[in-house]
This record gives C-alpha cells, structure tokens and sequence, in this order.
C-alpha cells in the first residue's frame, strides 16, 4: 500500500526535509549554476592531472574499504558540490589506480590526451571489441537458426587463425557454439602469420562434407600479438560463397588505417559484414570507445527479434557502411 506521503513524493517536484518536516521545491540546475559547477569540476580534474605525478600509482585500499565508508541507504535530500567533491577526495580517490600516471606501465599505456578529456562526457560508442564480435556472432548465430531450424545449433562452424584475440572464444562460449566447432587455424611466419584462403577453405570443405555447417569467420586486421593482416577479399569471398558472416577484428590495429597510406590494409574490407576498430587504443580517445560498423542489412538482423518494426531504422536510409553507435545496438 502507498502512503500519501510518499504519493505526493512521486508526483510533485519536491523533498520533505526531515529535519523541520517542511517541503521543499526540487529546483533543476540553472545555466548559470551549471557553468559555476561546470568549472569547479574543470579545475578539480586539472588539479588531479597536475598532481598525478605525485599520487602512488597502484590504489591503496583494500577491495571493498567502500562498503564501510558508504551510509547504508542513498541521501533523500540534496547535498552540496563541495560535500560531493570532499567525497570524491576522501572516500574514492584511495581507491583508484591512476591509468594516466606517467608511471603506470601495466597494460595498455594510459593513452587518452589531456585535449580528449574536453570530449568525454561520459558514455560509450561499443563498450569493447569483446562486446562487439559477441553481438555478431549472436546475431549471425540466430539468422542461421531461422533457416535452418533451432536444433542444429550443435552443427555451426566458426572459423578465425590461431592469431585472433580470445575475445572471439569467450563470444562462441557465450553464443553456445559447441566447443568442437571453432575452427583454430594455423598461421605461420610464411604468411606473416596471416590466415589462408586454401587452409579455410580446405576446413570448409571438410565440415561441409561432415553435415556441418559453416556459419561465421572472423578475420583480423592487426592481431594483438603479431600484428597479422588476414587477406579480407580472399577470404572474405570464400565466406560468402558458402553464405557465412564475415566479421573484422581492427581492435588493436585498426585506427592505423585512417591513414591513406595504411589503408591497404582494409582492402576488400567491402566483403565484411561486420568492422570493429578500438578508438581507445591509438584515437588517445579513453575508455570505453570501440568504434563498430555493419552493414545495414546486418542492422537490422539484430533488432529484428527484439524490437518492434517501429524502433527500426530505415534501411534504405542507412549508410550501408556507416558507424553503428551503442543505443542502435543495445
Ligand atoms: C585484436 C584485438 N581484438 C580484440 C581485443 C579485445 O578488445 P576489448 O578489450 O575492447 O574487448 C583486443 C584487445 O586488446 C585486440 O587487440
């Protein structure tokens, strides 16, 4: 049963205050306070980057100090910048671990510039490379299914070379592929460690023969370790004579490819259905910013079992090729 009280709570913009059992009108920010604000917040993260370099890099704290320090439910009234700002220092600051110390070294360097912190308000495009060949392989997994029945999930072949990121083993763990059917082919240094049009198509073949079938290829353009170029257009035309989804993994070496002189590297990129590229490794852009692009029929496969027709955007409007930004796809 609700009370009254807490009736009206909802339904006027206002907060009883407690102490003196007076109402309170809840008043939105105004542009004046926000610019007040918006520059105090300006100078508390330039006085953070000034000093970083005196901070201890790794947090001091042990996991879960926060719970201690915390109330045990959320205020229900408001509090001042400076009261959220003390917070800040006191409680969560301990417990960070400083990726844009020039001193922090461990894994990916901090590499988000002084200018993009201007631009990140917060918010992400793809939350990770991960995210993204999850979503496809979840998407091209369903589209197979629709034709060819729920049942034969058991027989759908995943191919990539020994070169490409875990990302994708974790992605057919959670898509329920069977752990027989991701194809692991090798690469050598005859190749620069580049996947093979012969050897996927040998291994296509082969299933195809066994009643398997072949349903998703991911191709890399810059492996983690190696740096490998797999050839898009080869490969890429093995994939759709056999009707599989062709997904690109640029996540380490991809942004490279903005430059004409490295663009050959994306040739035959036309035959992919899906392009990922990670702007928080060398677009100095912070965490989380994993560009994605797919094809706009693509698109559509992956809103088609969840949303209604009217969420759906044109198709003919779309770009064939154009940047797919988080709220399309989640
Ligand atoms: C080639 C490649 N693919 C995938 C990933 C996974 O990226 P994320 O951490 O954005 O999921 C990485 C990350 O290092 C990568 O280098």
């Amino acid at each position: 049963m609700i009370s009254d009280e807490s009736c009206l709570r909802f339904r006027l913009p206002s907060y009883w205050n407690k102490e003196n059992g007076s109402r309170n009108e809840l008043k939105p920010m105004d542009s004046e306070q926000l610019r007040e604000y918006g520059h105090r917040m300006v100078d508390f993260i330039a006085d953070y980057y000034k000093s970083i370099e005196n901070l201890p890099v790794l947090s001091q704290v042990q996991p879960g100090y926060l719970h201690n320090l915390l109330p045990d439910s959320a205020p229900d009234h408001p509090e001042t910048l400076d009261q959220v700002l003390d917070d800040v220092k006191a409680k969560i600051m301990p417990g960070v671990t400083h990726w844009q110390s020039p001193s922090f070294f461990a894994y990916y360097p901090s590499n988000s510039s002084v200018a993009s912190f201007l631009g990140d308000g917060g918010g992400v495009i793809q939350g990770s490379a991960s995210e993204a060949v999850l979503v496809v392989l979840i998407a091209a997994r369903d589209n197979v299914l629709r034709s060819v029945g729920k049942k034969a999930l058991e027989k759908l072949v995943v191919y990539s070379s020994d070169q490409t990121h875990s990302a994708l083993q974790k992605a057919c763990q959670i898509a329920g592929i069977h752990p027989g059917n991701c194809r692991v082919l090798r690469t050598d240094s005859s190749t620069n460690y580049a996947l093979s049009p012969e050897l996927l198509q040998e291994a296509v073949s082969r299933d195809l023969e066994a009643g398997l079938i072949p349903f998703f290829l991911c191709a890399n353009v810059g492996t983690t370790s190696s740096t490998a170029v797999d050839p898009l257009a080869a490969l890429g035309k093995i994939a759709k004579s056999n009707e599989m989804w062709v997904h690109v993994d640029a996540a380490y070496a991809g942004s490279a490819c903005i430059c004409p002189e490295y663009r050959q590297y994306i040739d035959g990129v036309e035959t992919a259905d899906s392009f990922n590229m990670n702007a928080h490794k060398w677009f100095l852009t912070n965490f989380d910013c994993s560009g994605f692009l797919i094809d706009s029929v693509n698109l559509v496969l992956i809103y088609a079992p969840t949303r209604p027709q009217s969420f759906l955007p044109r198709s003919e409007n779309l770009n064939p090729k154009s940047l797919s930004t988080n709220p399309l796809l989640r």
